[in-house]
């Protein structure tokens, strides 16, 4: 048994998506959660800030006392995983990637979507996966920019959201692709809106549970489980702790209280 908290962290909220699944699948488990909202959106920045953000990040979290890091974010896993892999080589990772494999098993059309930052449409990490998984498949690989700053600040509904999403939606409607994947983690929270605007006969893919079913098989294979009975969620930002503590509780439909503010 091992009571130290889970480090989860993305650039904000979206990483919620995941945080959520993980306290569903593994409810016995001490969470921090990080949302480095202060640099928001990850999605427009280069391999190079990515791996320095996301290095400290890390160290902020095992100073925290984290026994596994979880890179709750496409585009940092996607830009700086393997650096972080061997930087803090003797910690436990796991990322969140577009789940092109999943789609291209479940396609019957022969098409599918992926929905993404543009830093992660652009990258050769998913251009590699597409490869190696969907080399022949027809892709509609779409890099949406504006939609993680929307739902940062908690605009899930309005007008605004719906013309960018109908924007970034316009090539998978053109397109015959019967099933898409949420390549950021901040979607999740869009996914009513994506999957009323895509129409019945789409599917859409959130890796959320995959996720947290990895996290239970890792702390499982290193005897690294928690049994806390009144498990801790802690929050911190490099933000406004106020936004987002009023935004995560409104996603998260659950008090999100006392986030402590981080200089990175
Ligand atoms: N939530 C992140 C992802 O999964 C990034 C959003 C952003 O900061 O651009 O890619």
């Amino acid at each position: 048994m091992d009571n130290r908290p889970i480090g989860v962290f993305d650039s904000g909220v979206g990483g919620l998506s995941i945080w959520r699944a993980i306290r569903k699948l593994v409810p016995q488990e001490n969470l921090v959660f990080f949302a480095d909202s202060g640099h928001v959106p990850y999605g427009e920045k280069s391999t190079e800030e990515l791996t320095d953000l996301t290095g400290r990040i890390t160290a902020f979290l095992l100073d925290q006392g984290c026994k596994l890091i979880v890179v709750a974010c496409n585009t940092a896993t996607v830009h700086a995983i393997d650096h972080l892999r061997t930087r803090f080589s003797d910690v436990s990772f796991v990322g969140v990637v577009p789940v092109v494999k999943t789609l291209a098993r479940l396609t019957r059309t022969g098409t599918i979507a992926v929905l993404s930052t543009p830093a992660t449409a652009e990258s050769t990490y998913l251009a590699d996966l597409i490869g190696e998984f969907a080399s022949d498949k027809r892709v509609v690989n779409v890099g949406c920019d504006g939609l993680e700053d929307l739902v940062e600040a908690g605009n899930l509904r309005t007008k605004q959201t719906t013309a960018l999403l109908e924007r970034h939606l316009a090539p998978v409607r053109a397109s015959d692709a019967d099933v898409v994947g949420l390549g950021c983690t901040h979607y999740p929270f869009l996914r009513n809106r994506i999957k009323t605007l895509l129409g019945p006969g789409v599917r859409v893919y959130d890796p959320s549970r995959p996720v947290a079913r990895r996290v239970r098989q890792l702390l499982r294979e290193h005897d690294m489980l928690g049994s806390n009975s009144n498990p801790e969620f802690r929050f911190f930002t490099t933000g406004d702790t106020e936004l987002f503590g009023s935004v995560a509780t409104k996603l998260l439909r659950f008090p999100v209280r006392d986030v402590g503010y981080v200089e990175l």
